[in-house]
């Protein structure tokens, strides 16, 4: 009861939830770092955290201390506002040491919230929310780079993020020593301390962020997440598995064994037939049959998406007549 009924109680809920946050963003930042560096690595960590039980456990949890955290910040500053009354109003100068973060540390976070409900439309709910539902979506709930793809190509993608990063820069800047002092670690010593280890934890991490979402635009823009051969061979394997329920493990081993190019024509030329009346016909008491087909309509949707990039315009010669357009194969290695 102390901890929520009592001023000082309240705080020390607030550092606690405060300190595990710093460290999910800490962490989700070297996560996202991986991207960078190594995207297909990044998709198996993506595959690996899925919605597994441990990964589940962990978000539910996750969810909670943001939900803690912002329950106890709005008890927290209704009850300084009630302390303070219209003292509130009648402050014009306030102390210079009193940063301005601190005076603004709700509307920061309310900033970061707004950023977090648009963050996670982009990738959470097409992810592990998908995986939870069993959701049948045309691109992979565990393909990360894809849907890196397809956030960073929108062009205000870039804006809400930098925003986003701005409003987390002040306020864990503020919130990083400051969970120290109300946790009662006030020293005249380590405070000054703390603060200089804060900023450059959160300026490292908030960095990191900004060159990612930077790193992220660029290769979006360049199709380079849908292109790229070795990212295909990856998504090609996370879908191969889902024919067996349809066609058997002797598709599963066929596909598995040829390239992402084979697979996708031979998945192209197998709707095709299927598609064709004479099988329609043939096939017309399979129950399967209709199951079958829209399985397979999903694949080619993602294939023709990830093709979709690989479309380049062929250089004018001026006074030499055109042949019309064809997508040509591009590995953007
Ligand atoms: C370049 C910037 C960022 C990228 C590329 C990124 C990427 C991602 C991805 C791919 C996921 C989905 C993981 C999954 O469901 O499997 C995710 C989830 C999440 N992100 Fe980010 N993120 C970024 C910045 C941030 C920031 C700054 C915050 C915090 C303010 C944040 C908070 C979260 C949260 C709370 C989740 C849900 C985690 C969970 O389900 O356990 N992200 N992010």
């Amino acid at each position: 009861m102390w901890l929520s009924n009592s001023s000082v109680g309240r705080k020390f809920i607030m550092a606690i939830t405060g300190a595990v946050l710093v460290l999910f963003v800490t962490f989700h930042c070297l996560m996202n770092a991986v991207a960078i560096i190594w995207p297909v690595a990044y998709n198996s960590v993506c595959m690996f955290l899925g919605a597994n039980w441990y990964a589940l456990a962990a978000s539910a949890g996750l969810a909670a201390f943001i939900v803690v955290h912002i329950i106890y910040a709005v008890m927290l500053t209704v009850q300084n506002r009630k302390a303070r009354g219209s003292e509130r109003y009648a402050i014009s100068h306030r102390p210079k040491s009193v940063e301005w973060s601190s005076q603004n540390m709700l509307v920061l976070g309310i900033v970061i919230l707004a950023f977090l409900v648009v963050h996670l439309i982009q990738f959470w709910a097409k992810m592990q929310l998908v995986e939870i539902l069993g959701e049948e979506t045309a691109i992979p709930a565990t393909a990360g780079t894809l849907f890196l793809q397809e956030a960073f190509s929108t062009p205000w993608t870039l804006v809400v993020y930098l925003i986003g990063f701005i409003a987390l820069w002040f306020h864990l800047n503020h919130g990083f020593w400051s969970m120290f002092q109300s946790v009662g670690w006030d020293s005249t010593v380590w405070i000054p301390r703390l603060k200089c280890i804060g900023a450059w934890w959160v300026s490292i991490v908030i960095a990191l962020f900004i060159a990612e979402a930077v790193v992220f635009t660029v290769r979006a823009n360049q199709d380079f997440y849908k292109t790229n051969a070795e990212l295909r061979e990856q998504y090609k394997d996370m879908i191969v598995p889902e024919f067996e329920k349809d066609f058997g493990p002797g598709a599963v081993q066929a596909l598995s064994q040829a390239p992402y190019e084979q697979v996708s024509q031979m998945v192209k030329g197998q709707l095709q037939q299927m598609q064709n009346p004479q099988a329609q016909a043939y096939f017309a008491n399979e129950p399967n049959f209709p199951q079958m087909v829209e399985f397979l309509e999903k694949k080619v949707e993602f294939f023709d998406y990830l093709e979709s990039a690989d479309a380049v315009d062929t250089p004018v010669m001026p006074g030499v007549p055109q042949p019309a357009a064809q997508a040509q194969p591009n590995d953007n290695n």
